[in-house]
């Protein structure tokens, strides 16, 4: 039995899709198990540079069979164009690919809820729907992949939309972004025809997965976004709408937990944050300008720029211990490169003293100062470095530190966005 879950220890944006590649190689299966088409995993393929939203990452490897498990929530339209575009570019799908049955569908109607009721603007969401789909499953009121696939349960669940809708605007005093009987009737027409093309890669992928794990199989439970966007766990309300964190594995796949062995941790050398909600080691002026235009923060799924700040270890001790991981990798360090210190949060100065976790309200959270240690930087380009040895001192040195301050084995470091632009940490006194 193993498993691994691969999951974002900060907001989301960590690098996941590099990682996820690099363990794909070596599974048989490759599963996502929430959120939907607001993540954005990037891998390079070479000089080639995919970006995958709902296909799991392990779909660019010969080797895994990929799941979309029931914990997401699918956009067909959407699904439909990203295997457009990966078959267009020589990806193979059939018999790869497979769509749960019982995943919950984004329609049209959701994202017109989210900006009719402002949750956009508050949250900064990314304007997909995400959330009133989830605020559909929650409420017992969505249509999942097996609706879609039967024409008379399809139509009766949009045309049910269609008195929603009209009392929802009413009460707004606003008018839909089209009048919405011609909307149902090109709903159906339209979500119809989507069904009849997804119809070959629906399956019940529970048992797909668990007759795997009785075959010895080896799964990569690939989570999206980032432990802090975590519907429980997170800075809530300025979160996602699904489970992030590993356990999100085990209920978006219908994996039994004990299976989850190990946990693997993805953590960015620094911090970023799209969207709202509080950041206590956030940077500002022309400090964080130049930090976002070196790591290139601009949202993969909106193109929104990135919040940035340094490390916070106080974070990413916690992300640890709620998800139980095993090893870190630590990435995009060359960003670091050719600044005259680094500074990473070890801890926060809030109205109640030291605090070496953050606490877990969002207000509470926003009222903590950062406490910094301070390290010295290193001038060098990594990009071309692949040993642990051929690493400035400095890097070292603050590598080390970082796995002493959080608790947990770090296992690689990446230092560009190629495939094989990674550094193998090797462990205790091998490192010297
Ligand atoms: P939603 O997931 O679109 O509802 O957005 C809720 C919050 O999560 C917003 O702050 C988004 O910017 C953030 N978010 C959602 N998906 C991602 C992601 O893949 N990376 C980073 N932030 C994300």
């Amino acid at each position: 039995m193993s498993v691994t879950v691969l999951v974002g220890c900060q907001w989301g944006d960590e690098g996941k899709g590099k990682v996820a590649d690099l363990l794909a190689r070596r599974m048989d299966w490759v599963a996502r198990y929430g959120g939907g088409h607001n993540a954005g995993h990037t891998v390079f393929l070479g000089r080639e540079k995919f970006v995958l939203h709902l296909v799991p990452c392990g779909i660019l490897q010969e080797r895994p069979r990929n799941v979309i498990g029931h914990g997401t929530v699918v956009d067909p339209i959407y699904l439909l164009q990203e295997m457009d575009g990966l078959t267009r570019r020589g990806v193979r799908l059939d018999g790869r690919l497979y769509l749960s049955e019982c995943a919950h569908v984004v329609m049209p109607w959701h994202r017109w809820i989210e900006s009719l009721e402002g949750q956009d603007v508050r949250i900064g969401t990314t304007q997909r729907g995400i959330g009133p789909a989830y605020q559909d499953k929650a409420g017992r009121t969505g249509l999942r992949i097996h609706d879609l696939l039967d024409p008379a349960v399809l139509r009766q669940g949009i045309e049910e939309q269609a008195g929603r809708l009209d009392r929802l605007y009413r009460a707004a005093g606003q008018v839909p972004p089209q009048p919405i009987a011609e909307a149902v009737g090109e709903w159906v027409a339209t979500y119809a025809a989507a069904a009849d093309r997804l119809r070959p890669y629906v399956a019940d992928t529970v048992t797909l997965l668990l007759a795997a794990l009785q075959r010895d199989e080896r799964i990569l439970c690939e989570g999206a976004q980032g432990t802090f966007l975590d519907l429980d766990l997170g800075t809530y309300p300025f979160v996602t709408s699904s489970t992030t964190v590993s356990a999100g594995a085990a209920t978006g796949l219908g994996l039994p937990p004990a299976s989850l062995r190990k946990v693997v941790g993805i953590c960015k050398a620094y911090s970023t944050r799209v969207g709202e909600g509080p950041f206590p080691a956030e940077l500002s002026g022309e400090e964080a300008e130049a930090l976002r235009r070196q790591g290139a923060e601009y949202g993969a799924t909106t193109g929104r720029p990135r919040r940035v700040g340094w490390l916070d270890l106080a974070q990413l001790r916690h992300a640890v211990r709620i998800n139980g991981v095993t090893g870190l990798y630590l990435t995009k360090l060359d960003i670091l490169s050719g600044m005259p210190r680094i500074k990473a949060c070890v801890a926060y100065d809030g109205p109640a003293g030291r605090l070496d976790l953050p606490p877990p309200d969002g207000p509470r959270l926003a009222a903590c100062r950062p406490v910094y240690e301070e390290f010295d930087g290193w001038q060098e380009s990594l990009r071309s470095v692949r040993r642990w040895l051929d690493l400035p001192a400095t890097v070292r040195a603050y590598v080390t530190r970082v796995e002493e301050v959080v608790g947990c084995p770090i296992l690689g470091l990446s230092v560009g966005a190629p495939r094989t632009a990674l550094v193998p940490v090797p462990s205790g006194r091998r490192r010297r």
